[in-house]
């Protein structure tokens, strides 16, 4: 008698403690998936952000080519300012497909009312275009400079120079629009995801063939 009540006792606390382990379980499940959603606003925040930004450098690089932006011309350390690889079509394509994608992005955002997502001006997203693709000029230039051809490797540089060309000319031209969107974890965000996505959408040109290196 008294062995079978010590099992009914065994499996009672074994099901009690299994009910307390499935509850801690969802419990943590839920703060995982609480907290995931931040994260989430936060990384489509930091996309929709950055957008103007990132579509002008794949873009220059499938329209790019014909006159380049030096006009072949050497500085004086006896080579070429910027080189073969920033055309003016280059140039005028990108920044111009930065443009239409950022005027997609008002239009929905208005349409479709998601508040949840920074705002977009006609200002900011041509000067994320814009930026991109100075960032990406001045960066050949120093990149010349330094004795590197034209394609070679520079992983910081070649990563960074659109952020850092986009965000000096908001700083620059519309610093109001800058700091009450960009808050500091978006600016975390951006940091991160921006050389995840160079590194990814490079691969993708290597592989369809409109980059030569996939970097
Ligand atoms: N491109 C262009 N005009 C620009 C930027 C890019 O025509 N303003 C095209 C060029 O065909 C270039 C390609 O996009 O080769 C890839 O761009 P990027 O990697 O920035 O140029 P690289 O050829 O690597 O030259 P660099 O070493 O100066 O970065
Ligand atoms: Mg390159």
């Amino acid at each position: 008698m008294s062995i079978r009540c010590n099992w009914k006792i065994y499996i009672h606390s074994l099901l009690s403690n299994f009910n307390v382990s499935v509850c801690s379980l969802l419990e943590v499940l839920e703060c995982t998936i609480i907290s995931f959603d931040p994260i989430f606003i936060l990384l489509l925040s930091a996309f929709w952000v950055m957008l103007p930004a990132y579509l002008p450098n794949p873009v220059a690089a499938l329209c790019g080519g014909g006159l380049p932006v030096d006009l072949g011309r050497n500085f004086s350390d006896g080579r070429r300012v910027f080189g073969e690889g920033k055309t003016f079509r280059g140039l005028a394509a990108g920044i111009l497909a930065g443009i239409l994608i950022g005027l997609v992005q008002i239009w929905a955002a208005g349409q479709y009312e998601w508040s949840f997502l920074p705002q977009q001006t006609i200002l900011s997203i041509s000067l994320l275009s814009v930026g991109a693709l100075l960032g990406d000029l001045v960066k050949s230039f120093f990149k010349r400079r330094f004795g590197k051809e034209r394609g070679a490797k520079w992983p910081v540089a070649d990563m960074y120079d659109l952020v850092l060309g986009a965000f000096v000319l908001l700083l620059v031209f519309d610093p109001g629009w800058l700091f009450a969107t960009v808050t500091l974890p978006l600016m975390v965000v951006i940091l991160i995801l921006t050389p995840i996505l160079h590194r990814a959408m490079n691969i993708l040109g290597y592989l369809v063939k409109v980059k030569e290196v996939p970097w």
